[in-house]
């Protein structure tokens, strides 16, 4: 039996949240979506994939909230921030005076119009360009992806979130990532991470073909550029957060695979420790 078996496929009701919370949640999630007067970036400069910028926001602000269990006083961490699609929507969710906001991203021009644009008003919202260096996102970056380190402390935050972020990683880079997660994680924090988790099962409805990339756990869906969307084995995955100290809960699959499900990539939902806030 691999190790991914064990996990819950369906993702769980959120018996944490009333119904109330829950229709509240829906209408936020709406109104942030609707609302012309939230920021939003220049169409041309939005770099971050296809769709509707707001739309992908709204429905992400609810995955946070209903799946991840983010609440409104965390301390949150966005690796791979790109250019405030997560952060824009969650300005109207994170309290102003107890939570915070830290965004991380190698894209210079992302984390320039969030400074400039988000946190003016919302202080707690902050950003940081870091040079890692990507073939894609970031060709001459200084620092190798398999060297990271965030400067903050231990156990700085209460919530994580990779969006679209480890679809670009080889899997090398995805198990460094992981543990610096579990390091910046209080007890009881969680890591919310969308991926291309490869099981070997196949619908034969796969909107991407994911190919082995040399016999290693990392495979690639476009040839030409193997990062532009990169896959992951399942199992490796999944035992990368547990050796990184991560209670792996969920992984949830998405419907890249042709199946229906609430969410395109799939979900990894894991805990670090007891307790949290
Ligand atoms: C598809 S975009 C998703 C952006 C954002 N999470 C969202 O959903 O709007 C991928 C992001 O990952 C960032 N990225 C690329 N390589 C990275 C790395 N090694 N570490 C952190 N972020 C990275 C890119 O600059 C880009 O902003």
């Amino acid at each position: 039996m691999t190790a991914t078996l064990a996990l819950k496929q369906i993702l769980p009701e959120p018996g944490w949240m009333s119904p109330t919370e829950a229709v509240e949640l829906g209408r936020l999630a709406e109104s942030v979506q609707n609302n012309r007067f939230m920021p939003h970036p220049p169409p041309d400069s939005i770099y971050v994939g296809d769709g509707d910028y707001r739309a992908i926001g709204a429905e992400f602000l609810g995955h946070f909230v209903r799946l991840g269990r983010l609440k409104r006083h965390h301390r949150m961490l966005d690796i791979g921030c790109g250019i405030g699609r997560m952060a824009v929507p969650l300005t109207q969710y994170l309290d102003s005076e107890n939570a915070s906001y830290d965004g991380v991203d190698p894209v210079l021009e992302g984390i320039v119009w969030c400074t400039q644009t988000i946190t003016p008003a919302y202080p707690n919202f902050r950003f940081q360009r870091l040079d890692i260096a990507h073939p894609l996102y970031n060709p001459e970056g200084s620092l190798p992806g398999n060297q990271v380190q965030f400067g903050f402390a231990d156990g700085s935050f209460d919530f994580i979130s990779m969006v679209s972020v480890a679809t670009h990683l080889p899997p090398d880079e995805i198990v460094v990532y992981l543990k610096e997660v579990s390091r910046l994680l209080a007890p009881g924090g969680r890591l919310f991470l969308t991926a291309f988790a490869i099981d070997g099962r196949s619908t034969g409805q796969e909107r991407l073909r994911f190919q082995r990339w040399r016999e290693g756990p990392g495979w690639y869906a476009i040839e030409e550029a193997p990062l532009a969307a990169a896959g992951v084995d399942e199992a490796f995955l999944v035992e990368a957060a547990r050796d990184a100290g991560l209670a792996v809960e969920t992984l949830s699959r998405g419907h890249w695979r042709g199946i229906e499900a609430e969410h395109y990539q799939d979900l990894l939902l894991a805990t670090k420790g007891e307790g949290g806030r």
